[in-house]
């Protein structure tokens, strides 16, 4: 049991030193009562920094072809089995054209790392959407060379995710055999440099992750100060070498997801997919410790199962309906915040600076 949780926030939420030790045993914490002290934190956290809106990103999985060796992962090149599929610009415009009509004014474009990808072709397609909607455009397409970015920003992309999914570079080269984990941070790099808005994030429940490695992960999150930050659990798929791994476990993710919010503060924070696969309550559970987006799923229904990251995904993203996402914010004493949901780091965005005050 952790005693002095409470004053361990303080403290870090004044900026006091992070230190893993401590991060470590807030993370390892098992006992209730100090676990909804850390849940209530992160929500007041959540509360001064963000507001009570929860905004929405609406994402079109556009293609599954990937050349990445993630183990976790069902789309890695291994899995013979998975029927690949790449989406022509006409559906993913209808994609778009849906999610705008429900008032979403982000479109995430996200597919595997596929190295044959045409950045010609998809820098049209980024300013045919911007000429359409207006609406923000978020890539997440795996790593790519500064010169191709680059196009994809003058074209109008304005917002990336790529995940570091663990800050430990053992742990990355175990878990992505021939890849390289300075490429991965270079690119990071390089999307600042840029001027994106850029998201990282980690998964939680990996076999061999230790409580240690997620308060560094943290660390690593807070110091390349990312606009966005993801945090969802690990979920096994049956086509992978992890296939007989355990989940990861739901209340270890919000554990670390409070903790990552009480630590950076005003970053976009989504209620992971994932987390709802688990359980579909502790999705809701996440936005009242710490979370404040949601990602809906417009990838068409002709392909969505063979968007499979992890088993289940798909399960139970039905249709989005603007009024059952209404009501189930209302329940939580939340709203649906219908604006851009730009980053609260840009500059020249105000910032809601209230320090949390207990
Ligand atoms: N469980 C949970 N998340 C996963 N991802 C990939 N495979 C899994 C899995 N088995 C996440 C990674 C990746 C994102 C597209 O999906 O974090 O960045």
């Amino acid at each position: 049991m952790f005693n002095d949780i409470e004053s361990k926030l303080n403290s870090i939420s004044e900026g006091g030193s992070l230190d893993r030790e401590t991060l470590a045993a807030i993370l390892s914490t098992e006992d209730g009562a100090s676990k909804n002290i850390l849940y209530r934190y992160a929500d007041k956290t959540r509360a001064a920094h963000m507001g009570d809106g929860i905004t929405l990103r609406g994402i079109v999985e556009f293609s599954n072809v990937c050349a990445g060796t993630c183990v976790y992962c069902g789309l890695n090149r291994y899995n013979t089995k998975l029927k690949r599929y790449d989406l022509e610009s006409e559906r993913i415009l209808a994609s778009v054209a849906e999610l705008a009509a429900h008032k979403i004014k982000t479109v995430v474009l996200q597919s595997g790392e596929n190295h044959t990808f045409d950045g010609i072709w998809f820098g049209e397609l980024i300013s045919e959407i911007k000429d359409k909607f207006g609406i923000r455009i978020t890539l997440s397409v795996g790593e790519k060379p500064y010169d191709v970015i680059k196009h994809w920003k003058d074209k109008g992309a304005d917002r990336y995710l790529l995940k570091i999914e663990t800050s430990n570079k053992n742990f990355y080269d175990y878990l992505h055999p021939g890849m390289s984990f300075e490429n991965r941070l270079r690119t990071l790099k390089d999307l600042k440099e840029l001027g994106y808005q850029v998201g990282s994030g980690i998964i939680v429940g990996l076999f061999g992750q230790t409580t240690k490695m997620l308060a560094d992960d943290i660390i690593f999150l807070k110091e390349n100060d990312f606009d966005m930050v993801a945090i969802g659990p690990f979920i096994p798929h049956v086509n992978t070498d992890c296939a007989g791994h355990r989940a990861g476990s739901a209340e270890m993710t919000l554990k670390t997801l409070a903790l990552a919010r009480v630590v950076t503060k005003n970053a976009h924070m989504p209620s992971t997919t994932a987390l709802g696969v688990i359980d579909s309550e502790t999705k809701i559970k996440a936005l009242s410790s710490g979370a404040n987006v949601i990602m809906v799923n417009f990838t068409p229904e002709r392909v969505k199962d063979l968007y499979s990251i992890y088993d289940g995904k798909s399960a139970g993203s039905g249709k989005f309906s603007n009024y059952s996402m209404e009501k189930m914010a209302a329940g939580i004493k939340r709203h649906i915040d219908y604006s851009e949901g730009d980053s609260l780091k840009a500059p020249g965005v105000e910032r809601v600076d209230t320090i949390v005050k207990r």
